[in-house]
């Protein structure tokens, strides 16, 4: 179903303290979505390993022989230089900005496109390491004003640890109702410059098809 642009640009930031919580798979399925619903995206990726970058590279040559996957890019994008790469948003319905683990180093950067953003995800894999980090960065976020909200990934409900981590994190902040679970295969689509989404009959298409349905309500588009 094709979406009209509302001519506002909307800006989702997806930050973590911790390496490897799942930012970039969660970029790159939210970018996806929102091409599938007719919005005109742009990926900024912040890391310097540009593993977003990359990915939407394949994903355009993939396109030269499949010219119906989305049209998903991605421009590399520098955190010294942040308000530069904030002006590559004109012109776009949604961008999601992909950015490096290491955030205590680039507070500044990462405040400023906080401010810049409508919402910030904050991935968190379900164990206690790294919820130790999470919990403190989400309540920092929302003391700086910013909307904030945590996905929950490589999800497990039938553990009682689960439980335990999602506790937690719902007294320290918004957590999205829809988790990830762990899904063994979300790499395998990645080498084609694909997601789950761009095959309609995926296991595990639904958690973000449900997380897309309510970052679009969060952010309004
Ligand atoms: N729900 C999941 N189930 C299984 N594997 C997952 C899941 N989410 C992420 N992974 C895997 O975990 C690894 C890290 O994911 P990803 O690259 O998205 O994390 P990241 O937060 O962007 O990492 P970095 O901090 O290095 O940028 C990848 O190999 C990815 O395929
Ligand atoms: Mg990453």
């Amino acid at each position: 179903m094709a979406t009209k642009s509302r001519g506002k640009v909307r800006t989702i930031l997806i930050s973590s303290p911790k390496g490897g919580s799942g930012k970039s798979v969660l970029a790159r399925h939210l970018l996806v979505s929102a091409a599938q619903s007719g919005l005109k995206t742009l990926g900024l990726d912040f890391d310097r390993q540009q593993t977003l970058a990359k990915w939407a590279a394949r994903r355009e040559k993939t396109r030269e022989a499949f010219p119906d996957f989305a049209s998903a890019p991605v421009q590399p994008a520098s955190l010294q230089d942040w308000r530069g790469a904030l002006t590559m948003r004109e012109g776009r319905d949604l961008v999601i900005m992909d950015t490096p683990p290491s955030v205590e180093d680039h507070l500044p950067a990462i405040d400023g496109l906080g401010l810049a953003a409508d919402l910030v995800l904050v991935p968190s894999v379900c164990t206690q390491d790294d919820v130790e980090a999470v919990a403190p960065w989400i309540r920092a976020l929302s003391e700086k004003g910013l909307r904030a909200t945590v996905i929950l990934n490589r999800a497990n409900r039938r553990t009682s640890s689960f439980g335990r981590m999602r506790g937690t994190l719902i007294k320290a902040g918004q957590v999205c109702p829809t988790e990830i679970p762990q899904l063994e295969d979300i790499h395998v689509p990645s080498v084609k410059g694909l997601t789950l989404l761009d095959y309609s009959k995926s296991r595990g298409i639904a958690p973000f098809e449900e997380i897309w349905a309510y970052v679009r309500r969060e952010v309004g588009v």
